[in-house]
């Protein structure tokens, strides 16, 4: 293969009302000191009512199109579990309110590795020659979807949204999305996931048992799952690179839960210092979570140019994915990720 996909830009936007442990241990039977070690998520955003995924990855794609020195791109693609409606998809209105209308756009449903799937997706554009440059972005809702009385989902999970630019270039380039893993076992559709609302449970003409259209999880078999999947797709994408992981400078998985991503790098071999984590300040952002984690790490020089880095996610489906890259150089224009939606301030509903 003489082309690959090539980043070149990136951005991400978090709502702006931050909720601390303590004030979800005010309504819930939870505490900031179980959140912290068990989860290692001290806060986590969520949007106003009214502020839907698309508006946080307008943000996002905004200023991942500023970063990649050019507004115009022949693809969008929107990873979400939290789309704006069951139908159409976000994606679309996503890329008309970047001036992009006329551009393909399509969503991507892989809960938590939707990023990887949509990384996946687009450099698949980019080769085969379908698109020059793809705008990925992963965004979530995630707070209109979690049971206010499910203690074991609320604490963990965020709002947030992050995207990259992708163009075509050269494989050997710095920037060069590597070789990619990526599967699925969809016999472990019940472990993670939203019953109602759907074809199986409608909405319409049956009443939906109470909870089922929340979002749950079989929290402990998920996490020995996730440890499992992402470090045999890590080390399948690795052999796949001709990576060790001595090579690794920067381990970004999926932001679960601080204990996943620790046992993760122990199985991998990954000494902690290398690995990149932003759960205790945005908790686990599902479909946002790695560009999220890529672009604040960008922002603080947690990560810069020539480090190699690991990206591997898993998530509801069950879905899991893996590839690598080389960090080039990226500019990062405008201010950091915490500035608000428009909307959001004004509580437009939309
Ligand atoms: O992003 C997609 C993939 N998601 C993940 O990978 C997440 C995977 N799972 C997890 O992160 C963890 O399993 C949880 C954070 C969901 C739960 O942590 P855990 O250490 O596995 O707890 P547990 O389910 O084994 O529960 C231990 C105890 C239980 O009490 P008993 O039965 O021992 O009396 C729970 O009821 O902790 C209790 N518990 C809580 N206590 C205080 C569960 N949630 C809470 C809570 N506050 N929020």
């Amino acid at each position: 293969m003489n082309r690959a996909a090539v980043l070149t830009g990136i951005g991400s936007r978090l709502p702006s009302r931050a909720v601390s442990n303590d004030e979800l241990a005010a309504s819930l039977d939870t505490s900031d000191e179980w959140i912290r070690s068990r989860t290692g998520v001290g806060r986590r955003y969520f949007a106003a009512p009214g502020t839907a995924t698309s508006d946080l990855a307008v943000g996002a794609g905004a200023r991942a199109l500023a970063s990649a020195g050019d507004p115009a791109v022949d693809a969008v693609l929107v990873a979400t579990t939290t789309p704006d409606r069951p139908c159409p998809a976000t994606a679309p209105l996503v890329a008309a309110r970047l001036g992009l209308s006329g551009t393909p756009a399509y969503d991507v449903s892989a809960v938590c590795t939707g990023f990887v799937y949509g990384l996946a997706t687009a450099a698949g554009l980019i080769c085969a020659g379908i698109a020059g440059r793809v705008l990925v972005i992963g965004a979530e809702t995630f707070s209109s979807i979690l049971d206010p009385r499910d203690r074991t989902t609320s604490v963990i999970f965020g709002d947030g949204a992050g995207a990259v630019v992708l163009r075509a270039g050269d494989p050997a380039e710095p920037g060069a999305l590597g070789p990619f893993d990526l599967g699925s076992e969809g016999e472990g559709g019940d472990l993670i996931t939203v019953l109602a609302g759907g074809s199986r449970q409608r909405l319409s003409g049956v009443e939906p048992g109470p909870g089922d259209h929340y979002f749950t999880m079989a929290g402990k078999k998920v996490f020995r799952l996730a440890v499992e999947r992402m470090s045999h797709s890590a080390r399948t994408v690795l052999d796949r690179a001709g990576w060790k992981t001595g090579d690794v400078d920067r381990l970004v998985g999926h932001q679960a839960n601080a204990r996943i991503t620790r046992h993760l790098a122990e199985e991998l071999g990954i000494p902690p210092e290398r690995c990149v984590s932003n759960i205790a300040e945005v908790g686990n952002t599902a479909a946002a979570s790695i560009p999220l984690a890529l672009d604040q790490a960008h922002a603080a020089g947690g990560i810069g140019p020539g480090d190699r880095v690991l990206l591997t996610a898993f998530g509801g489906g069950l879905t899991w994915g893996s590839t690598v890259l080389t960090w080039p150089v990226i500019a990062r224009p405008g201010d950091g990720p915490h500035e608000t939606d428009p909307h959001e301030r004004a509580g437009v509903r939309r």
